[in-house]
């Protein structure tokens, strides 16, 4: 991993301000008009918001069911609710957003910004059966150019445009702290939120995964249902004594193995049998952030940036981490 210090490509150094550094990269950018930037800044105002509302949601009677299910028929937690309700508005606000698919959403959100150049694919609550008990949680999200042409109703073709045409991605991880981590293709950078200055402030610049790991992050609890290979792999990381942890958001356990190294998997089970997490909104950000890292995200047979997806809510199998560990998966 980079040591803490100057940014390598842009010069910026640890407690640069999320703005500063996006403005910087704007500058840098040649012919950048600032939509990106300020897409980033919306998205990061609305994660500060939804980190409030995280912390003190044990106060104001905002967790628990709400009493509705989601596209996936999973029951949807009140904070789920709530985070989707300030993405939207604050990317709504922003403008620069012309459509949102949100896992909490069954259709595409037309956000009336037909001249806005983006669209984004948010998991705007992940982790939320951890949020009644106090345990880290995350947003993820992913940013397109549309292809459908600006100033017209934009099409869920600007969303089923594939991994690899990401143009940004992030996830944000209310966890210990908070923390901020994105990228637009030109490596990975983490910011975490300072409480008392309202900031999100640079921590880690050019954050490279190890190529190599010790730990494995998957539900033992459906190892029956496991592929055989994946079975054998996993006797064989307890054989060589790997940590096992997982906590069941995917945003902590993806972040943590990022940084110290590791596997998180999530192959088919009998419940699941194409796999349980979605394309657009949980695999393809990760699968871009781990590539950027250095790191690899497959499904078992491709990498996960190649699939080109004929659904929003489409599901896949999906195994990110430390290069090495994750050739091993591959059959
Ligand atoms: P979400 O809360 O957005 O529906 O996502 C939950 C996901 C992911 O965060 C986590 O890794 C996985 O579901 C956990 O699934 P299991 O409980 O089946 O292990
Ligand atoms: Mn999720
Ligand atoms: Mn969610």
């Amino acid at each position: 991993m980079a040591a803490l210090g100057t940014n390598a490509l842009l010069g910026l150094p640890v407690g640069t301000t999320l703005d500063r550094h996006l403005l910087q990269r704007q500058n840098a950018f040649k012919g950048a008009t600032g939509g990106l930037s300020q897409l980033l800044r919306d998205i990061a105002l609305a994660g500060k918001i939804v980190n409030r509302e995280v912390n003190r949601a044990g106060l104001i009677d905002i967790t628990g069911a709400a009493g509705s299910g989601n596209i996936q028929g999973e029951q949807q937690q009140k904070l789920d609710v709530v985070a989707n309700i300030r993405f939207i508005r604050a990317l709504r606000n922003g403008g620069e957003v012309c459509a949102i698919t949100s896992e909490e959403d069954d259709e595409m959100v037309q956000t009336g910004n037909t001249s806005g150049k983006y669209v984004v694919a948010i998991d705007p609550l992940d982790g939320s059966s951890n949020i009644d008990v106090n345990v880290s949680i995350g947003t993820i999200f992913s940013i397109y150019r549309r292809v459908s042409p600006v100033g017209t109703l934009p099409t869920t073709a600007d969303f089923l445009q594939g991994g690899r045409q990401q143009i940004a991605a992030g996830y944000i991880l209310y966890g210990s702290s908070t923390i901020l981590v994105y990228t637009t293709g030109q490596g990975v950078n983490a910011f975490t939120y300072d409480n008392s200055l309202g900031e999100f402030i640079l921590s880690q610049t050019q954050i490279n995964t190890p190529d190599d790991g010790g730990i494995f992050s998957c539900n033992e609890g459906y190892f029956n249902d496991y592929p055989p290979h994946i079975k054998t792999y996993i006797e064989t990381c307890k054989s060589r004594r790997l940590m096992g942890r997982y906590i069941g958001s995917l945003v902590a356990d993806f972040h943590r193995n990022l940084i110290k190294g590791g596997i998180y998997l999530y192959p088919p089970t009998s419940a699941a049998p194409k796999g349980k997490l979605r394309l657009l909104y949980e695999c393809f950000p990760i699968a871009l952030i781990v590539e950027q890292a250095g790191g690899m995200a497959t499904n078992g047979e491709e990498a996960i940036l190649d699939i080109v997806p004929r659904e929003l809510h489409q599901r896949s199998v999906f195994y990110a981490g430390s290069p090495r560990m994750i050739k091993s998966v591959m059959p």
